[in-house]
C-alpha cells in the first residue's frame, strides 16, 4: 500500500487547525527553526518507508533521542536501570526539578531531563561514549550516514542549560550519578543535537514496532522490553500532556523541542512527524494535530 495520500490528508487536516504554537527559543540555535516547516513520514515494519512535506529535512531530535538511549541503556545493562530513574508519568513540565527533593534524586521517569540524564550516565557508564552509541544506532537503522551531531546546537544548550545542569548536580548530591557531571551534560546535550530527518526517525524506530528486532534482523531487546518501552513512551513520552496525546493520537511517541515527534505502531510500523512550533508543553502543535487526523482517519491506535 502506498501510505502517501493518507500522510498528506492527515497533514492537510492538521493545516486547518488555526493553532501554530511557538518555535523553541531557549536553546537559542533552535529559534532559527523554519516555523512553516512540515513532514511527515511512515515506515513498516518490513522497512519500507513513505513521507510527505518536508520528510527528508534533517531536524534537531531534541528529546526524541531519549527513546534511543532509553532502549539502549537497557539492551546494555538491564532492568539494573530502573533503581535510579522511574517509571510514572511526572505530570510537570519536561524540565521541572521540583520533585527531585522529595523524591530523594531520583526522577520520576527516563523522559523528564532529570531522567533522560540518568540513562545517559548510565549508557556513558556501559559503552564509554553516550551520544556515540546513540548516534551510530540511528545511522545503522536509518541507512544514513549523515545523521550526526550539530555541535552548534549542543553548544548553544550548554550556555543556557542552566536547569540540566542544576539537575545534574542536584542528582550528584544524592549519588544517582556514575560519572562527572560535566561529562553527563555533554553527552546529553550531544544526543539532544542531534540532527535527522522524519525518515530516517521512523527507519530508526522500528524496533519498537518489529518487539525488539533491529533492521539487520538481530535482536536489540526482548519482546517484553519492547512492550515496556512503548508503555513507558505512551504514559511519559510526551510529559505533561501524555494524557491528552493518548487521548488524541492512542499510540506511544517521543517528542521534542525541535519539533518532532516519533510514535509507534506496534506490528505495524512508526509514524514520525515534524513541524517547529511547540504549545505548551513543548510538543508540536501541528505534529499533535496531524498524527491525531492519521489515527482518526484510519483506526490505528493501541486501544
Ligand atoms: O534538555 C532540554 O531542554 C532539551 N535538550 C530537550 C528538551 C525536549 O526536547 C523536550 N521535549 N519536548
Amino acid at each position: 500500500m502506498d501510505y502517501r495520500v493518507l500522510l498528506d490528508d492527515a497533514m492537510e487536516t492538521a493545516r486547518r487547525s488555526p493553532e501554530r504554537g511557538r518555535v523553541a527559543d531557549y536553546i537559542p540555535a533552535l529559534a532559527q527553526a523554519d516555523p512553516t516547516a512540515f513532514g511527515m513520514a511512515i515506515a513498516t515494519v518490513d522497512g519500507e518507508v513513505f513521507g510527505a512535506g518536508d520528510w527528508r529535512h534533517p531536524f534537531s531530535i531534541q528529546s526524541v533521542s531519549k527513546l534511543f538511549t532509553l532502549a539502549l541503556a537497557l539492551a546494555e545493562g538491564g532492568d539494573g536501570l530502573w533503581s535510579g530513574v522511574g517509571r510514572e508519568p511526572s505530570g510537570n513540565p519536561f524540565n521541572s526539578l521540583v520533585q527531585l527533593e522529595t523524591e530523594q534524586g531520583i526522577p520520576r521517569n527516563p523522559f523528564i531531563n532529570a531522567g533522560a540524564l540518568i540513562v545517559t550516565d548510565r549508557l556513558l557508564k556501559l559503552t564509554g561514549d553516550a551520544v556515540g552509541a546513540v548516534r551510530g544506532f540511528l545511522r545503522a537503522e536509518s541507512g544514513n550516514p549523515e545523521v550526526g551531531v550539530d555541535d552548534s546546537v549542543a553548544s548553544s544548550e550548554a550556555r543556557h542549560g542552566h536547569r540540566n545542569a542544576a539537575m545534574a548536580h542536584f542528582m550528584a548530591s544524592y549519588g544517582n550519578l556514575r560519572n562527572p557531571v560535566d561529562s553527563v551534560l555533554a553527552h546529553y546535550y550531544a544526543h539532544c543535537a542531534i540532527t535527522a530527518s522524519c525518515r530516517d526517525l521512523a527507519l530508526a524506530g522500528l524496533f519498537l514496532a518489529r518487539h525488539g528486532i533491529r533492521a539487520d534482523g538481530s535482536r536489540l531487546l526482548s519482546r517484553s522490553e519492547a512492550k515496556r518501552i512503548n508503555a513507558v513512551l505512551l504514559t511519559c513520552g510526551t510529559y505533561d500532556a501524555a494524557g491528552e496525546f493518548a487521548y488524541r493520537v492512542g499510540l506511544p511517541g517521543k517528542s521534542g523541542v525541535g519539533g518532532g515527534i516519533l510514535a509507534v505502531l506496534p506490528g505495524r510500523g512508526t509514524v514520525c512527524v515534524w513541524s517547529p512550533g511547540l504549545d505548551a508543553a513543548g510538543n508540536s502543535v501541528l505534529g499533535v494535530a496531524a498524527l491525531d487526523a492519521l489515527t482518526t482517519a484510519t483506526g490505528w491506535s493501541v486501544f
